[in-house]
């Protein structure tokens, strides 16, 4: 077993992984079962997101995601995970406020169990991102399509201004981010702005050329149905087999042929 295999990866060494030119896997995981499969599949770093609002608590938007319900699962997956890098989503309210605010906020999360946290927001982010960079919380910024800001943008829109984006990148690398996710932005852009910065940028929806990918467990696994964006590649379709199997479950409890006699005490 590898000596990373025994330990949590480091913040030093997720940024390294860029100048060694290793690809990095990034996943959203949101409790202790899910940590455990994400670990043994050797992931590189589990996001608990605020994308759970969605593909755990069923509404619409991240928005009502509150920081207790963040702290919450990040105890679940730190108690599952032990060789991954756990960052956690700082969810809308518990940090835009003020630098001051983002630092309280994140300072639970880490008490939590994550690593790290992430923040969406660029240029207008950058005190909050030095603040907690400046009280050891080390960062993961977010920009081009932030959730977050669904309502500002007018929807989930693919991100094209690549001046106010590449200000983003740097303004996010300059405050002290270790890496960056670049969400939702045309690939010739992901990779603009990937060789415009020194810190890994983790894409979804930005193209090959990013330091690594992320994707949203229940897309990844074919869990979710809600929502199918084009740059979502299902590697399972667990949805499905999880519904075969309910259904022959159904079929044997009515047929009295579950329990056999070996589920059965003698
Ligand atoms: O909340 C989340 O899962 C995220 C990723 C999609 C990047 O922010």
């Amino acid at each position: 077993m590898s000596d990373s295999a025994l330990r949590p990866m480091t913040v030093p060494e997720f940024r390294q992984a860029r100048a060694a030119g290793r690809k990095l896997a990034v996943v959203t995981a949101y409790d202790f079962t899910a940590a455990i499969i994400a670990d043994a599949a050797a992931v590189d770093c589990i996001l608990v997101g605020d994308s759970l609002g969605m593909v755990v608590q069923g509404h619409a938007t991240s928005l009502p995601v509150t920081l207790a319900e963040m702290v919450y699962h990040t105890r679940m997956v730190a108690r599952g995970s032990k060789r991954a890098l756990i960052v956690a989503d700082l969810p809308f309210g518990s940090y835009q406020e003020s630098p001051a605010r983002a630092v309280r906020s994140a300072v639970k999360l880490l008490k939590a169990g994550a690593g790290a946290v992430k923040l969406e927001g660029g240029v207008r982010m950058a005190e909050a991102i030095a603040a907690c960079t400046r009280a050891d919380i080390p960062v993961m910024a977010h920009i081009g399509l932030t959730p977050q800001s669904v309502y500002r943008m007018g929807g989930f829109k693919v991100q094209r201004d690549a001046d106010a984006l590449l200000e983003d990148a740097l303004a996010v690398e300059r405050a002290g981010a270790f890496s960056v996710v670049v969400e939702g932005v045309p690939a010739e852009l992901g990779a603009k702005l990937t060789k415009a910065v020194t810190i890994p940028t983790i894409g979804i929806g930005a193209g090959p050329d990013c330091d690594g990918q992320v994707l949203v467990w229940h897309d990844l696994l074919g869990l979710y149905d809600g929502l199918r964006p084009k740059f979502v590649k299902r590697y399972a379709e667990l949805g499905a087999l999880a519904k075969a199997a309910l259904e022959e479950y159904c079929r044997e409890v009515r047929a009295g042929s579950f329990p056999a006699a070996e589920h059965s005490f003698k």
